[in-house]
């Protein structure tokens, strides 16, 4: 595991972009695996920044080679309802790198039979290698894409029920009102998530700086998914000053500290 505690959010947000791009012109081209959150929108931001400052062809080789499978989507919402995960990402990546919907997949949240759909997401995922490099955000309960607690490291990707905490957290997108925030939604499992080559965990803010702690530090637990990715041998995690105020100064020994 590799942690780089870096000086704020925008700094995060454009170590985080680089890599993202620096993949996509790789010559391995798995699918990226993406999220969706408030910790994501100043690292999209960057993204496309960074993809306006390329040439045309370095722009057109990004786009032809372009595959990504996000992590979730609410149950009941599809992409014209601008709190869906897709429009999110029609707005954030989509629309602007210029790329077809299809590149950019996520998992049907109208699907009349959701754990079918779930099923078939990951059939998807599979036909196209897996994902190489996947990015994640932190939830407040410590959830990573929407693996709520208590989640083992071999959960497959499904339909499952969102907890109060997750409700409350993602409130703001649906006017502060957790009740009106989808119950339900189909995500990627953490067994898809730990098959990833590479993973790259983003974390901001003060407010995740205890989940952060003991995702990385306490012993791998099911009420804490996060905790499942130290397993990983490709970890990289990116957090700013603020969030990695819990972590212990001897970490610096351990992991890289820029
Ligand atoms: C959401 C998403 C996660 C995201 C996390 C953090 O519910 N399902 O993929 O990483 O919670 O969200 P935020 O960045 O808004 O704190």
């Amino acid at each position: 595991m590799q942690v780089t505690v870096l000086a704020d959010a925008e700094v995060v947000a454009a170590a985080a972009a680089e890599r993202l791009l620096q993949d996509r012109r790789g010559s391995d081209q798995l699918p990226l695996g993406l999220a969706t959150g408030r910790t994501m929108v100043p690292v999209y931001a960057a993204l496309r920044r960074r993809f306006d400052r390329l040439s045309g062809p370095e722009q057109q080789a990004i786009r032809q080679g372009w595959r990504s499978f996000n992590l979730d989507e609410y149950l009941g919402l599809g992409p014209s309802d601008p709190r869906s995960f897709a429009a999110f990402m029609a707005e954030q990546l989509q629309g602007p790198l210029g790329l077809a919907p299809i590149q950019v997949q996520l998992p049907d949240g109208l699907a009349v039979d959701s754990q079918q759909e779930a099923g078939r997401y990951l059939e998807a995922l599979t036909a196209a290698g897996g994902i190489g490099l996947q990015l994640l955000g932190l939830g407040s309960n410590g959830h990573v894409g929407f693996n709520e607690p208590p989640c083992g490291p071999e959960a497959p990707s499904r339909c499952l029920a969102l907890s109060a905490a997750t409700l409350a957290q993602n409130a703001a997108a649906f006017g502060g009102d957790a009740a009106a925030v989808p119950h339900q939604a189909i995500t990627l499992g953490l067994a898809e998530i730990l098959s990833a080559e590479r993973i790259l965990l983003v974390v901001t803010g003060s407010a995740k700086a205890q989940i952060l702690r003991r995702a990385l530090l306490e012993p791998p637990c099911p009420q804490v998914p996060a905790s499942w990715l130290q397993g990983h041998p490709r970890l990289e995690v990116l957090v700013d000053g603020a969030g990695a105020a819990a972590l212990p100064p001897d970490l610096t020994c351990r992991f890289a500290k820029a």
